[in-house]
């Protein structure tokens, strides 16, 4: 795409006054920081549990299969799954405008010119491989299905049933992962995609309905899914330390 302005709006793109340089800024230090993050927990295999409390970092997705089961392994546990959640958000639609436009400028923002000056589009490697995007949405799905146990558990300690601040903590992760993940752009298409007509097919119809109300917003979910995230293991990592103390609410 031509960097050239458009003939007459010459002051509108290349003047702008307002703080544009804000939005890309913070993608790449919470992007950056976050990408770090997780490879440094993945790669630390300590302080993952505390309690019925597990970090998301560590839960794999394998029936009756615990991180600690693996410790034999040359690599950590964490690295089986970490690359699914990351595909699935390096992939992501919202993601994808997040950091093209911070991290390569590309555009930095609305009415900014980019840095580059030829375009290829997700044609070449190893952007190309965005389009993989809809395969690790199927894979995050038994990813999504087994942060829902890892919650539930949350909340069986070992004189029985109860609520702790962690059972809340991962409660919330879970949900806000949930959003995000059926808030998908190809989990909506494959609801209510390809349909010449609609009325005919209700179910898929009403399903597409409820996924485009949550749709709109799934850049939000993109967020505060990666934060809930980030703040649950760090949330286990302090306990598991003995840096805070977990409150049980009863
Ligand atoms: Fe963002 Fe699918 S478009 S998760």
């Amino acid at each position: 795409m031509s960097t050239k302005p458009v003939s007459g709006t010459e002051s509108r793109q290349y003047d702008r006054q307002d703080a544009w340089w804000i939005e890309p800024l913070f993608t790449v230090l919470s992007l950056g920081l976050f990408g770090v993050y997780a490879l440094w927990v993945a790669w630390n295999r300590q302080h993952f549990e505390f309690g019925p409390y597990l970090s998301p970092f560590y839960s794999i997705p394998i029936p009756g299969v615990h991180a600690k089961d693996l410790d034999w392994l040359a690599i950590s546990p964490a690295f089986l799954v970490l690359w699914i959640p990351l595909g699935f958000r390096a992939t992501c639609y919202y993601y994808r405008k997040a950091y093209y436009r911070a991290f390569f400028w590309d555009p930095p923002a609305c009415a900014v010119p980019e840095l580059r000056k030829a375009y290829s589009g997700e044609r070449a490697f190893p952007f190309v491989l965005n389009n993989l995007h809809r395969y690790f949405w199927y894979l995050s799905v038994p990813v999504v299905a087994f942060l829902w146990y890892d919650a539930i558990r949350a909340f069986f300690f070992e004189d029985g049933f109860g609520v702790g601040v962690g059972s809340l903590v991962m409660l919330g992760n879970v949900i806000l992962l949930s959003y995000y993940t059926f808030s998908c752009h190809a989990w909506r298409h494959l609801a209510g995609g390809c349909l010449n007509c609609m009325s005919k097919h209700k179910t898929r119809y009403t399903l597409w309905q409820r996924i485009t109300r949550i749709n709109e917003s799934h850049g939000f979910w993109g967020v505060t899914s990666m934060l809930s995230v980030w703040f649950t293991d760090v949330y286990i990592r302090l306990c598991s330390m003995g840096t805070i103390t977990d409150i049980r609410l009863f």
